[in-house]
């Protein structure tokens, strides 16, 4: 009898395992009206951990939305959704919290930040001390700012081009505005006693830029198996190797050196030159010593200087990828260069630069004048789109049951997400997308832009928007507009195009040697 009842409950048992793991999300739950990826994907993980696995994942899932419409399940509690109403608005301008995926690839000195903070309070808190000096206004009048770019694009970088087109030397461009652009952020955030010069000093640059870009071989495993990865290096085993590790670590060392420096120069009291003014690190400071009856908004230094390091690292990366793939189009398309440097001859003052001249800030272009820029702006946008430098899935949680492409009652805890290089890249919205095609944001019809701008998703939307898309579009077109008054660029030699398939992408060759000719 007993052992009746023993094979009764094991039955049982099997029974309601092969339901809950099996039939229910196979038949029952909401998820399975939606069309799966892949059979698999009703109660495995298996095909989209393979597809990232195997970087095929955005291109893969841009053919099944070609095929499958608005909403394709990628695993038992994953769906990835195509649409504007039902998908990007609801999703990301409601708020979804971030999953865990934000903390494990992105988080620094084992604390969270801005990028990575999953509910919405805190990440309220973290970004009503920084959304002002983020703001298009607040860039745009910075004079800090624009000392930055006097110091490094104008004494720096076209002095450094300016002799290279002179001795006829090609130059490697996707470090180049890594180079830049953190220099420019850096400055800017700290002050201009506490930047970095990875401009001119080569020691400087490889320092920083090997020890950051390193560990991107590895971020399958620090993405969605951060714990294994903790677990095999406590019995000495390294899925990411010990000097990669240590090089990134010098990394994080270098950013908490600066919030410290920047930290005692406030202290100290000091009136401090426009120049010299830490405007990122200041505001969130404030946030870190603010008692007076309100809870502090940053544990201790480490989480402030987490939130630092998301902003410097968030802002050359991007814009650098972004940046390298606008010269490689304008180096393949002469007829652009050609319509740009008509339109930059317009400036005044122009953004022509005289060699062995000493810049004054007062000197130079308004960034307000360089903004409007239409032309400018049209082979910007179209890069952002074409090549996207997040490209791949932002993940959000579903908090309450909604609706989503078409599909009712998506359950709370779903985990749902959108890619860019997907909306970007859908015939009925951008015509031809494979091409680049800057004219599409100068000729369309109203309709058709407002339809196209709505679609365009290079920074994402809503509340977790980028911060740093104006800082982007500032430091951007100021590189390109003085670029392009000056010279005209052609192609002496690349590593592979092709951008890499992931959450991030850039250049798979990680190499893009140009020339520069000058302009009399
Ligand atoms: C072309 C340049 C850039 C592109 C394409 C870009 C793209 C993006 C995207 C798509 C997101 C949302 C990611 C997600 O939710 O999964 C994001 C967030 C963010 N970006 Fe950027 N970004 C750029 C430049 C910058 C710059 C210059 C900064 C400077 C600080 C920056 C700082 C941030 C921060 C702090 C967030 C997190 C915002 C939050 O969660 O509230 N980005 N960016
Ligand atoms: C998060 O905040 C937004 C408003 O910014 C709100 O609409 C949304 O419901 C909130 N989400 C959660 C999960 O609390
Ligand atoms: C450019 O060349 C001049 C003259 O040879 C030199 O003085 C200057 O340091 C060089 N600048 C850079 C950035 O290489
Ligand atoms: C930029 O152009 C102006 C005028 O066309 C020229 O005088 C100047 O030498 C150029 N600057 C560089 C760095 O080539
Ligand atoms: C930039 O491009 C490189 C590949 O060349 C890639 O490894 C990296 O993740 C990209 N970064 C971003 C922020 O897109």
């Amino acid at each position: 009898m007993e052992l009746h009842l023993y094979y009764a409950i094991i039955l049982l048992g099997a029974v309601a395992a092969v339901f809950k793991l099996i039939l229910y999300p196979a038949f029952f739950s909401p998820l399975a009206k939606i069309p799966n990826a892949h059979w698999s994907c009703s109660f495995s993980p298996i095909w989209i951990f393979w597809m990232k696995w195997t970087k095929q994942e955005n291109s893969r899932i841009y053919k099944l939305h070609l095929e499958k419409g608005p909403a394709v399940r990628l695993g038992p509690d994953l769906v990835s959704v195509n649409c504007y109403e039902d998908g990007l608005k609801k999703i990301y301008h409601g708020g979804f919290p971030k999953p865990e995926f934000y903390f494990n690839g992105f988080a620094v000195y084992g604390t969270d930040n801005l990028f990575t903070i999953k509910d919405n309070q805190t990440h309220a808190a973290h970004k009503k001390a920084l959304a002002s000096c983020f703001s298009k206004s607040s860039v745009m009048s910075s004079q800090t700012a624009r000392s930055a770019s006097r110091d490094i694009l104008f004494n720096r970088v076209l002095p450094l081009i300016h002799n290279a087109s002179i001795e006829n030397k090609p130059i490697e461009v996707m470090d180049l505005t890594y180079a830049y652009l953190l220099d420019t952020f850096v400055q800017w955030q700290f002050g201009r006693s506490i930047a970095s010069n990875l401009v001119e000093d080569e020691k400087e640059r490889r320092f920083y830029l090997d020890g950051f870009l390193a560990v991107a071989e590895y971020t399958f495993w620090q993405y969605h198996f951060p714990r294994l990865v903790t677990m095999f290096q406590k019995i000495g085993i390294y899925i990411i190797p010990k000097r990669v590790l240590a090089a990134f670590e010098g990394v994080e060392k270098w950013n908490l050196e600066k919030c410290d420096q920047a930290q005692q120069l406030l202290a100290s009291g000091k009136d401090l030159a426009v120049d010299d003014q830490p405007v990122a690190f200041e505001p969130a400071l404030k946030g870190m010593s603010e008692v007076q009856g309100k809870p502090k908004m940053y544990a201790n230094r480490l989480s402030l200087a987490s939130d630092m390091f998301s902003l410097n690292s968030g802002a050359f990366e991007t814009s650098g990828n972004t940046s390298t793939y606008l010269l490689y189009e304008l180096s393949r398309h002469p007829e652009w260069q050609t319509k740009l440097r008509e339109e930059l001859l317009g400036l005044s003052p122009s953004l022509k630069h005289e060699p062995g001249k000493i810049v004054e800030v007062d000197d130079i272009t308004n960034p307000q004048d360089i903004d409007k820029l239409p032309i400018l702006h049209a082979v910007l946008m179209e890069t952002l789109r074409l090549w996207p430098s997040v490209p791949g899935a932002q993940p959000r949680v579903v908090p309450r049951p909604c609706t989503l492409g078409g599909y009712h009652n998506i359950p709370a805890g779903t985990t749902v997400q959108a890619y860019a290089s997907v909306l970007h890249r859908m015939p009925h919205v951008f015509l031809e997308p494979e091409k680049w095609k800057p004219e599409r944001w100068l000729d369309s019809t109203p309709e058709q832009l407002a339809l196209m701008r709505k679609w365009f998703w290079g920074f994402g939307s809503g509340g977790r928007m980028c911060l740093g898309i104006h800082f982007a579009y500032y430091s951007i077109k100021y590189f390109f507009g003085s670029v392009y008054s000056n010279f005209t660029t052609t192609i002496h030699d690349h590593g592979d195009m092709e951008a890499s398939d992931g959450y991030l992408a850039g250049p798979k060759g990680h190499r893009l040697e140009l020339q520069f000719h000058r302009l009399e």
